[in-house]
């Protein structure tokens, strides 16, 4: 597995609980962290990388723990390395439009996230019919890689995320980044407990 850090880490641990008997490697790419203010020429070299790595390291099969990377690169990673698959991440828009009720889903991402394609089908195939407010979320990884979990300058960006996705009238709130559910508390404190995460 690779990230751009320990947001990843979030996938490793549901990847091992599920694979107990698998080897796990995983990559934090922390010296090119984030990766979501990245252009997506430099998301799909920066992918490549990694994978090569990983590769390298015998392993026989790849996950990109990271939406950022998913979004600009999985289909360059598929086409570059053949013999080997390749699992990625999207925001899970599916599930979410299942359970809302008010119709509103907000989604919280990076900006190259958002810009992708991989967001956009799914919101089209999966979320008819239902308001997806998406936010980018710029600061918020760089607040997380720093350990910064519970303090006010992560509690101010936070809010400023979730207003629009609240005025909306939201009451499901998507993690369309892999180091999110590490903020899970202080979401849920500022979000409320009428919000799904
Ligand atoms: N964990 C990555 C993701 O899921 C974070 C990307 C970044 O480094 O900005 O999008």
């Amino acid at each position: 597995l690779f990230d751009s850090g320990i947001g990843g880490a979030t996938v490793l641990r549901e990847v091992r609980r599920r694979l107990p008997a698998e080897h796990l490697l995983y990559l934090a790419d922390q010296a090119r962290c984030p990766y979501g203010p990245r252009s997506p020429d430099e998301l799909r070299a920066i992918a490549a990388a990694c994978a090569r790595w990983l590769i390298d390291h015998r392993a026989k099969l790849v996950v990109v723990a990271c939406n950022t990377a998913s979004a600009a690169a999985l289909s360059d990673l598929r086409a570059r390395f053949p013999a080997t698959p390749f699992v990625g991440m999207v925001p899970p828009v599916k599930p979410a439009a299942a359970r809302t009720r008010s119709r509103v889903v907000g989604v919280l991402a990076t900006p190259a996230t958002l810009a992708g394609n991989l967001l956009h089908d799914v919101v089209a195939r999966w979320a008819d019919g239902v308001q997806v407010v998406s936010q980018p979320c710029p600061g918020l990884v760089e607040q997380i890689e720093a350990g910064a979990l519970d303090t006010p300058a992560t509690d101010d960006l936070l809010r400023r995320y979730l207003a629009p996705i609240l005025n909306a009238g939201a009451d499901t709130i998507v993690l369309g980044c892999t180091h999110y559910p590490f903020l899970t508390p202080r979401i849920r404190a500022l979000a409320g407990d009428h919000v799904t995460l």
